[in-house]
Parts: C-alpha cells; structure tokens; sequence
C-alpha cells in the first residue's frame, strides 16, 4: 500500500520538475554555483516513517529554516516572558532581511525575519559564540535525529558579505535588544545558517514540532508542546514573510523557507514535510518548493484548516452490559469537544440506565480539559440519582484523591460493582 503514497509524490515531482522560474540565490558564490535543477522531497509521518522522492541526498544550507529552531531553543531556555519581551509576534508584512523595529517596542516584529533571527540567537545563554553556537547545534541535531555539520564556505563567504545583517545587528543593539557583542551574535547566525541538511533532515525536523516537539527516531522530548505552539503560530503568520497570506491560504501548513531552497512545513499532529529546490522566487522562498507544497495540500488534503471529521466519532461503541448497566467505549484523542459530546449523550440518555459505565482504555491521548470534565461526570450523573464508573487500566484520567470519579483497572470490576450497586449492596 506504501507504493500508492510513493507515485503519488513521484508524480507531484514529475508534476514541477521542467519548471524553470526563479534563480538562485547569487550573494555569495557557494550558493549561486549550486546545480539549479536539483529536487528532493521527504516526507515523515508522525511515526518517523519517511517518504523520499527526486534526490533526497543533496545537502543544502539551511538558512533561514533555521529561524524557528532557534527561537524555539531560545524559549525552552529563558522562557516565554523573556523571549517576548525581545521579540515580536506580528508579521512584518516585509522582506526578510527589512533593516526595522517595530515602532512602538523597538523590538523586531517576528523572529522569523532577520532582525528577529539575531535577537533569537542573542538570547540562548552562552559565555562566548562557541557555547551559543553549540546549543543551537546540538538542538538541530536532536530535531533532526542525526548529527548535522557546517558548511564551512558558505560559512565563510556569509561572514565577509553580511553587511546587511551587520548594519540589522548594530541597530538592534543601539534599541538595547542585543544582549553581547553584535559581531559575536552575528557570527552564531551565520554559522547556523551555514548547517547543511537534506530534506530528510527537514522532513524530521518539521516532524518534530508535528509531534508537538517529540523527536520520532529517538522518542526523545528535544522541545515542551508549548514551545512548539508559541513557534508554530509565528511559522503560520510570518513563516513565508510577505507571501505569508498567500502560503497560509493555499497552503495552510505552518512552514519556512531558505534562501538555500529548503522549505520545512508542518501538519501538527500529523507530518513534516522538507523540499528542495534552489531556483527562488522574488521574496526568497524557492518556486517548485512552493508549488510541491501547494500541490501536497491540495491532493492529499494537508491545509491545517480543513475540517475533517466531526467529534462524533469519540464514542466508538455503547451497548447495555446487562439490564440498567450501559458501557460507553471511548476511542482516539479526547479533547474538549470530544468529552463535552460524551458529557451530553450521558445527559440525554442518563433516563435509560442507572450506571453508565466510561471505558477508556482505547484512548490515545487526553488533555487536562477533558480530563477535568470526565473526572466530574459521576457528581453530574449522581444529581440524576445516577451513578458513573471509569475504566481506565493506563490511568489517562490520572485520578487523584481529590477526584470523585471511581477508577477501576479492568470492565470486569466495573461491572459487578455496577451490579452490585443496582442490588443495593454497593460498598
Ligand atoms: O541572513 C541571511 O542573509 C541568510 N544567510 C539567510 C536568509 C534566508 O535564508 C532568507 N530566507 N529566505
């Protein structure tokens, strides 16, 4: 069956690949000698399976898909308080090297254009460049799952033609956002945007923040979920810089663009999603690496925002365990809606039995709203006169002392307590 989802990337990448639209990035030399027509395109599932299609071996540097690691790093570091005091959230609407603060906080206005880039880089702790630069390294690594190197020429041929990033740097220090020497920082950005990668890599990095910042290949934990939300959210509003509104319209995937011709997209929960194509259109972002991703959401349905399936489907199976005794099985992801839908069935047929029994052990994940809402299922029920039992063997509901629900390991116990309850015996 895997086949399937292969020809359907073969085909989206025969689809684009005799476009020719673009050019290459030409500022330094290592970037403008680069073979035009190289392609690739990986995709990872959220179970660390990767898809490959075109040349999925090429390394390119990273550039600025480096933005979002860092300023991810640099939350899970110092904090949210701290970061956002330095830096933005608001699309700039603007070019991502635009030499401007924004006017009221004379911070810049997201840390997905350069201004914002080298305040991220500024704000993960580190006595000297090389400490800085190792952390930053490190993460990308973890993201990635495999240890990831630099590109020492285009390292060295971005260092001698930064003027722009240097007149960007001087500045923000000027409006006091730069903590340390602007050279020192400077050097730390370019050298992250000097780490080379293939689609591969960022196919896995997105799929790390997909996984809510879990890396596959290890399992490891590289980033908390609220890290990944805060930098999720600035991906989908000034990931694409100025052709943000465009991207997120017809794309709709949080994503980055380099001007080495790499994009990472993300579909939370889902994938991750790394091309390559070096040709570049007007505002950085490379042409067939676009066109790919559009293609993607639109045949396989990939925009973030479209709506699938209702939350219905949370109730897998219910069914009258013996007279006056109904089980509710649960299934998937149980979020707010899904345990308000639960919540309001119990309601509308709580006249038909007398114990309503949760099974929950099919649940694959729950978050603290649900949580909270199923754990008061049995005070609501026992205002009917009725009563309500859990079966969770995994303990999702993590029931404290202070819960009222009643737990049991297995629908066995449940059921003759539920029994034993309708005797009048219950104890
Ligand atoms: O800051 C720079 O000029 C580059 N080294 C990286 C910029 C970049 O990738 C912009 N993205 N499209």
């Amino acid at each position: 069956m895997a086949e399937l989802v292969q020809r359907y990337l073969d085909q989206i990448l025969a689809d684009h690949v005799s476009s020719t639209d673009g050019a290459l990035a030409d500022y330094i030399p290592e970037l403008a000698r680069v073979d035009p027509d190289g392609f690739g395109l990986s995709l990872s599932l959220a179970d660390g399976y990767v898809y490959e299609s075109g040349d999925p071996t090429i390394e390119f540097t990273i550039q600025s898909v480096s933005k979002p690691f860092t300023y991810a790093l640099a939350l899970e570091r110092i904090g949210r308080d701290a970061v956002d005091a330095k830096i933005g959230v608001e699309p700039s609407g603007e070019a991502f090297n635009v030499i401007s603060v924004d006017e009221a906080t004379k911070t810049p206005m997201n840390p997905m254009i350069n201004a914002g880039a080298i305040a991220a880089v500024s704000l993960i702790p580190g006595a000297t460049a090389d400490e800085r630069f190792n952390q930053i390294h490190e993460f990308y690594s973890a993201c990635a799952g495999r240890q990831l190197a630099v590109d020492d020429d285009v390292y060295s041929s971005e260092k001698v033609t930064g003027s722009r990033n240097r007149a960007i740097a001087y500045m923000l220090q000027s409006f006091g956002v730069l903590d340390g020497d602007p050279d020192e920082i400077l050097d730390v950005y370019v050298r992250q945007c000097s780490i080379k990668v293939t689609t591969t890599d960022l196919a896995r990095m997105a799929a790390t923040l997909a996984r809510g910042g879990v890396e596959a290949v290890e399992e490891r934990r590289v980033a908390s979920a609220e890290v990944v939300q805060r930098t999720l959210s600035v991906m989908v509003t000034c990931g694409m810089y100025d052709a943000a509104g465009d991207w997120v319209s017809a794309v709709g995937m949080p994503a980055k663009s380099g001007v080495g011709g790499g994009i990472a997209a993300v579909l939370p929960g889902q994938l991750g999603i790394g091309v390559y194509s070096p040709r570049l259109d007007s505002k950085g972002n490379s042409v067939r690496g676009v066109e790919v991703c559009r293609a993607l959401s639109a045949n396989l349905g990939l925009h973030f925002l479209s709506v699938t399936r209702e939350s219905r489907s949370t109730i897998r199976h219910t069914y009258d365990a013996s007279p006056g005794v109904r089980v509710y099985e649960l299934h998937g992801d149980l979020l707010f809606t899904g345990a308000e839908q639960v919540l309001r069935t119990l309601d509308q047929e709580c006249g038909e039995f007398d114990v309503a029994i949760l099974e929950l052990s099919r649940i694959d994940d729950i978050d603290d709203a649900a949580r909270r809402m199923l754990a008061g299922m049995r005070q609501s029920l026992s205002a009917a006169g009725k009563e309500g039992f859990v079966v969770d063997p995994d303990d999702v509901l993590r029931v404290t002392q202070q819960t009222y629900a009643r737990v049991f390991g297995t629908l066995d116990e449940a059921l003759n307590a539920a029994r034993a309850h309708r005797a009048g015996s219950d104890g």
